[in-house]
């Protein structure tokens, strides 16, 4: 029986562990006690009788297009030798917990299309999608003597995030109908602009129309349904 808490920085080295487990990915130890002591993420771990940390979400706050408090699922995993326990449903429970302390109007989370096992367990949780297809797309930096502006572009923003996994830079609109092809490439150069002014890893969107972001060298790295809660 595992019990499910709010991580503390001491939790780090047991997430890494299911990091690996279960993305084969190493995360920087060292940032991750920093984000948790300044609670920029928000991590609940479930943990085992043995102490060992089992599984974990993350979560952190941004705000919509529409101005609206919005909490991000972002990172979820158990490791291989606990799965099957419907921990990853108490987890994503726990941070919509969160998700109310930091009075958020609603939660989401992207889950692959193909991650049925993710997918259950948000549904298990509470979650809805519309089962549109999200792109998801990356770019890397690139340093410009003049960044473009952006303040005719009333439908888009630029979300600074700080996960475990990475330092990006979501772009938020980039598929809105009313921006130009021009005001378009001007945002995501402008969002590259800013990653490599801020060493962040990578910008990027999550579309509907991926035409769109093919057609301004975005780099696919999957196709995503969208699940909320309290929407
Ligand atoms: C997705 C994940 C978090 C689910 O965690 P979990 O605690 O095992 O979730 P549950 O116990 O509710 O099980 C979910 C489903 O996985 C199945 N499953 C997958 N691997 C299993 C295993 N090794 N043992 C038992 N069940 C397993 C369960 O049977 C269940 O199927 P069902 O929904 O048809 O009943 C976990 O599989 C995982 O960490 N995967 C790798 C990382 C990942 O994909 N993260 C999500 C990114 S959005």
């Amino acid at each position: 029986m595992a019990l499910i808490r709010r991580a503390v920085p001491d939790d780090v080295p047991g997430i890494a562990a299911v990091v690996d487990d279960a993305f084969q990915e190493q995360i920087d130890q060292s940032y991750c006690r920093v984000l948790l002591s300044q609670r920029l993420n928000h991590v609940a771990v479930a943990v085992e009788t043995s102490g060992e940390i089992a599984g974990f979400v993350s979560g952190f706050l941004t705000t919509d297009l529409e101005g609206l408090a919005r909490w991000e699922v972002d990172l979820l995993a158990v490791r291989t030798t606990s799965r099957g326990q419907r921990l990853a449903p108490q987890l994503i429970e726990a941070t919509w917990q969160d998700a109310l302390e930091y009075q958020a109007n609603y939660a989401r989370g992207f889950v692959r299309l193909d991650n049925h096992a993710s997918q259950n367990s948000f549904a298990r949780a509470g979650y809805e999608t519309d089962e549109q297809h999200y792109g998801l797309y990356i770019w890397s930096g690139y340093d410009m003597s003049v960044a473009p502006q952006l303040d005719k572009m009333a439908h888009v923003n630029l979300i600074p995030v700080e996960t475990l996994t990475y330092r990006g830079l979501w772009i938020e609109g980039l598929d809105m109908p009313d921006l130009t092809d021009s005001q378009r490439k001007d945002l995501v150069m402008a969002a590259q602009h800013q990653i490599t002014q801020d060493k962040r890893d990578n910008t990027g969107a999550m579309v509907l129309d991926h035409t769109i972001a093919e057609q301004l060298g975005g780099e696919n790295v999957g196709v995503y349904q969208c699940w909320t809660k309290g929407w």
